[in-house]
């Protein structure tokens, strides 16, 4: 399965394909099968959002500089992945798993992805707000795994897994904070929202989404991805991350968590740290040494009266 482009993504890949030289109207409009007036106008929505495009009469275009942006024109032709179909969004956008979610309620099929620069209603874990300006990576992604959904507890922690893997190939030294946190040190670079629907014992769709802070720190004590990769680019953040999670997601299906317990367990920065869990309502359920996380990816803790798996919470360091 190939992913699909919009036009005017498609239009941008032709003009990055010329390399730097001109490229004819009619060379464009022949190889998407679109009119040249078609070309134009998507060249000109191109140059809206921030694309500097060259034209002349006997000439053509030229390609002088695309944005360093979040958007589906940049992303799309960067995906490795062989699950991707479809890469969607704007340069802004409410939030990729809200639009996500939509997507996927009217039946999108797995693979299709959604992203975004900016978002002016992004949302985080427990409810809260996720502060999105532009700078960051914003991404989602439809999957639809033929599983119960006590079987795909886990899809967090792959998700959480799959980002630090991707950003550790970057060049940033990305560990994990259980369950799905993406630090450096003990910054926080990148967060994950898993979302679910499901019918009886069967998991319809889930959406997986991450917010990686690239530019600049969007929250005190955030850590960002140009503190160690000055040259990144949102872009190749951004489809870096998006491959990171399916390649993990892929393993999941093929080994569950349990092939990649190691892995997680080798960047999980709590070990052997004394901490404290609360549940979403902000209730202390358990204090402990962190001593890992199991097969299904349960935080096993050292309570002093003996060991305690927990399944969801929010952990912080005691002082
Ligand atoms: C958290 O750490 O609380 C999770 C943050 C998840 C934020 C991402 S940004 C892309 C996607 N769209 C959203 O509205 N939220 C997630």
């Amino acid at each position: 399965m190939s992913i699909t482009l919009s036009t005017r993504a498609a239009v941008a890949r032709e003009l990055a394909r010329a390399g730097g030289e001109w490229v004819s109207g009619e060379t464009i409009a022949q190889r998407l099968g679109i009119s040249r007036a078609a070309v134009g106008k998507h060249i000109a929505s191109l140059r809206e959002l921030g694309y500097d495009i060259a034209s002349g009469p006997h000439v053509g275009y030229r390609l002088s500089s695309a944005p360093d942006a979040c958007i589906p024109e940049e992303v799309a032709g960067r995906l490795q992945n062989p699950v991707w179909v479809a890469c969607e969004g704007a340069k802004t956008i409410t939030s990729t798993n809200d639009e996500a979610k939509r997507l996927a309620a009217r039946g999108a099929p797995e693979g299709t992805a959604v992203v975004a620069s900016c978002q002016t209603a992004g949302r985080g874990r427990f409810g809260r707000a996720w502060d999105s300006p532009e700078g960051g990576a914003y991404v989602s992604f439809v999957v639809r795994p033929d599983r119960a959904p006590s079987e795909v507890q886990a899809l967090p922690l792959l998700a959480g897994l799959g980002v630090a893997r991707a950003l550790r190939s970057l060049g940033v030294a990305a560990g994990l904070k259980w369950p799905n946190d993406v630090v450096v040190g003990k910054r926080k670079i990148a967060g994950v929202l898993v979302e679910m629907a499901a019918e009886a014992d069967e998991v319809s769709w889930a959406v997986i989404g991450c917010g990686v802070n690239v530019g600049r720190a969007t929250q005190p004590q955030a850590a960002f991805v140009r503190e160690a990769v000055p040259q990144a680019g949102v872009a190749e953040v951004a489809a870096a991350v998006l491959d990171g999670m399916a390649d993990t997601y892929r393993e999941f299906l093929a080994g569950g968590f349990a092939g990649l317990q190691d892995e997680y367990a080798s960047l999980l920065v709590l070990s052997g740290e004394a901490v404290r869990v609360k549940d979403a309502g902000g209730r202390v359920i358990a204090e402990g040494v962190v001593a890992g996380v199991d097969h299904t990816g349960a935080l096993v803790i050292d309570t002093g009266r003996g060991r305690r798996r927990l399944v969801s919470g929010e952990v912080t360091l005691r002082d």
